[in-house]
């Protein structure tokens, strides 16, 4: 399998409860290798743009609201496959639903507030990346 790169964020719920240690050393655990990190308030406009796919969604303004709610760690994950293993290190979207010891099962307070993002395909993790971070900050 190929070495690849996803973005991955540390959502307001988990900064709030002082969690980017835990969810990194869940991360590091898996074999992903954090390549680039800082911790950023996101503006309503970059919350936006990230998760335009999502506008028509019934859930679209509260999402962004919870985005900007607070502090986020934005992270490049480095890796084997690493799109597929972060989605399953993170677990299902509902916490409820997610696997035992999966970041969202072991810290996710609800479906809105589920501690983690990350990227669904390279192609969507490339872009996500490159709103965030220029070439010279990930450090492989
Ligand atoms: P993410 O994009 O944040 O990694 O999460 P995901 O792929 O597992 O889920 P997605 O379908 O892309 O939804 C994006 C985020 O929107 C919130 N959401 N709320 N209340 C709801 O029904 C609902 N559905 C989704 C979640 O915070 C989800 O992570
Ligand atoms: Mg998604």
């Amino acid at each position: 399998m190929a070495v690849e790169r996803t973005f991955s964020i540390i959502k307001p719920d988990a900064t709030a409860r002082n969690l980017t240690g835990a969810v990194n050393a869940l991360i590091e655990k898996a074999g992903l290798r954090i390549v680039a990190q800082k911790r950023v308030r996101m503006t309503r406009d970059q919350a936006e743009t990230f998760y335009a796919v999502h506008r028509e969604r019934p859930f679209f303004g509260e999402l962004v609201e919870f985005m900007i709610s607070g502090p986020v760690v934005v992270q490049v994950l480095e890796g084997e496959g690493a799109v597929a293993k972060y989605r399953e290190v993170m677990g299902a979207t509902d916490p409820a639903k997610a696997a035992d010891g999966t970041i969202r099962k072991v810290h996710a307070r609800s479906m809105g507030e589920n501690s983690v993002h990350g990227s669904d395909a390279t192609d969507t993790a490339a872009v996500e990346i490159a709103q965030f971070f220029s070439a010279n900050e990930i450090v492989g």
